[in-house]
Parts: C-alpha cells; structure tokens; sequence
C-alpha cells in the first residue's frame, strides 16, 4: 500500500506507538532506527557544559515486541530493518527482532572517539551496535561493505542530542538498503538524522531523486531540533537550510563536520585483528 502523501517528508513530534498505527500495512521502504535503548541513559560531557537531557521510554524495554510487530506490518515486503543497540541489551533485542524478522548482521559502528563509564574498571566504549535484519530477502547496493563500519561521531559540541547519530553513517545505510524515491520511516528520530541523511543521499550520491522520509519524535526539543536542521515541512526547501549542525552559533562551530574516516585512519581505531588490509 501507499505511505498517505501528508506523511512524505514530514518530521512529526508525535508519539510513534500512536502514530504507527495510523500506517497502512506494507507501506514503507526501510525502517533505519535508533530507539531508547531501555537503560535510563544521561550524557556524561566532562566540559562545563549542561548536561544534554534525558530522552523518554529510556525506563525497559516492555515495548519492544510491539514495536517490532509494528514495524514488519508497515515494512513492504523483502526490506530492510537496521536497529542500533548496545551490548548490554543487544539479547533482548536480538530476541524480539528475530521472532518476526531474519537477523542477517551485527554491524559495528566504530567512532573515534569513546565514552566514559568506569574507568579504571572496563574497556573505553568506543563502538555501537546495529541489528540489520530483513523481511523477506533484499539484496544490498553497491560495492560490498564490511560489518565493521569506522565513522566518525558528531562532535559533543555540535550536539543537541545525547546520542544523535552521524548523519554519513545513516546516509550510507540508506543507500545500501533502498532505491531513489523509496520511503524511509524513523520512529525514534530524535533530531532527525536520518531525514537529513535521506535529503543527503541526492547531494552526495548524485542521484536524480532523493529518498523520502517520514520520522516522529516525542520529545519537542529535540524536534524543534531537528526542525531547526531543514526536516518536516521545511525539508523540501532542504537545499537553502542550514543543517543541524548550525544550530550552534557559528563561532563556536569547530571546522570538522561528521565524515567517513580514510580508511587508513578508521584503521588506527581498530584492533590489530580488525584492521582492513590498505
Ligand atoms: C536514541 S534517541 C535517537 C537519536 C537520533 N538517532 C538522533 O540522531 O538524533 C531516541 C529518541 O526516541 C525518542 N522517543 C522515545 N519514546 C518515543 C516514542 N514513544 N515516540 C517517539 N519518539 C520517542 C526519545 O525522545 C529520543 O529522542
């Protein structure tokens, strides 16, 4: 079925176990999310500045089989579903994506720099997790990839979310999962990289058409974020916005922009046994 035109290319500050239902069955292309991941998560910025907030349903992960089930009935058939988690909650992830869908990777998503935690008491995190899974069978674009994905991480000081995600790592899971003009819905979008990361598919990849998004997102700050950013109904003047980033005044605005590492670089960050041969 069709995704509703009102729905193409908007960022909705909504509840998304309202909003889902609203979809007919079979209506989009990709489903690319980054969902609460259950464990009451703050950031922990050792500068002196405020604390990025909370986010919501960050208490468990009673949701979970609901959701899912949500997902495989508004996901056409023979797509894909890329899920970010983290090693402690990746099992009940795993457990309840795989009752509906075939899990086909973990991906790694390694970042250059790392969090914190205990310090003296455990490795420095520096990587995250993401479920890719299918319904039915879709095979990838493009050149093969490694299940190990080195991308830079969206510098703190440019963050208006705790964990807001790199808009070239989501742009390349797009593309490896979709075709121009096809829809990709995010239900926890936070500040809306993944609709930024759909509008940059055409500036990047030179394709003819971009891909279409439809996102919700709970928590107002963080829409008016990613509003800020050129998404919802603005993203179609998306060309004349300024992106996310420019949400920070500009003179504290460092000169890196989130991009992939050379391959020689992401290398350094991976152990000896991961390294990719240059
Ligand atoms: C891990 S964050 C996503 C961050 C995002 N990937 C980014 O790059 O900005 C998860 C988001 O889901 C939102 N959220 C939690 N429960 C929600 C719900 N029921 N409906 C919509 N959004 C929800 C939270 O407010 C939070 O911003």
């Amino acid at each position: 079925m069709k995704l509703p035109e009102e729905y193409c290319d908007e960022f909705l500050c909504e509840n998304c176990f309202k909003f889902l239902p609203k979809l007919p069955d079979e209506c989009v292309d990709l489903v690319l999310t980054d969902p609460p991941y259950g464990i009451d998560y703050q950031s922990n910025r050792r500068v002196a500045r405020e604390k990025l907030p909370k986010f919501e349903g960050d208490v468990d992960l009673s949701w979970l089989p609901r959701f899912v089930e949500e997902i495989e009935r508004v996901l056409k058939p023979n797509r894909h579903f890329y899920c970010f988690t983290r090693f402690d909650t990746y099992p009940v992830f795993y457990k309840a994506i795989s009752e509906r869908f075939k899990i086909k990777n973990c991906l790694i998503w390694v970042k250059n720099n790392h969090g914190s935690g205990d310090l003296k008491g455990s490795y420095a995190p520096q990587s995250e997790m993401i479920i890719f899974a299918a319904k039915g069978r879709r095979e990838l674009f493009g050149p093969r990839e490694s299940d190990v994905l080195p991308y830079k991480n969206v510098p703190s000081a440019l963050r208006a979310h705790a964990t807001q995600k790199p808009v070239d790592l989501l742009r390349l899971l797009v593309e490896k999962s979709t075709l121009p003009e096809e829809i990709v819905l995010d239900p926890f979008a936070g500040t809306g990289s993944t609709g930024l990361a759909c509008k940059d598919t055409l500036r990047q990849k030179g394709d003819k058409k971009e891909r279409f998004y439809v996102l919700t997102e709970l928590n107002r700050d963080f829409h008016r974020a990613g509003l800020r950013g050129g998404l919802g109904r603005q993203g179609r003047l998306w060309q004349n916005l300024p992106r996310i980033e420019s949400a920070v005044p500009a003179k504290k605005r460092p000169v890196v922009r989130s991009r992939r590492m050379p391959r020689a670089r992401a290398n350094e960050t991976l152990p000896l046994d991961l390294r990719i041969p240059t």
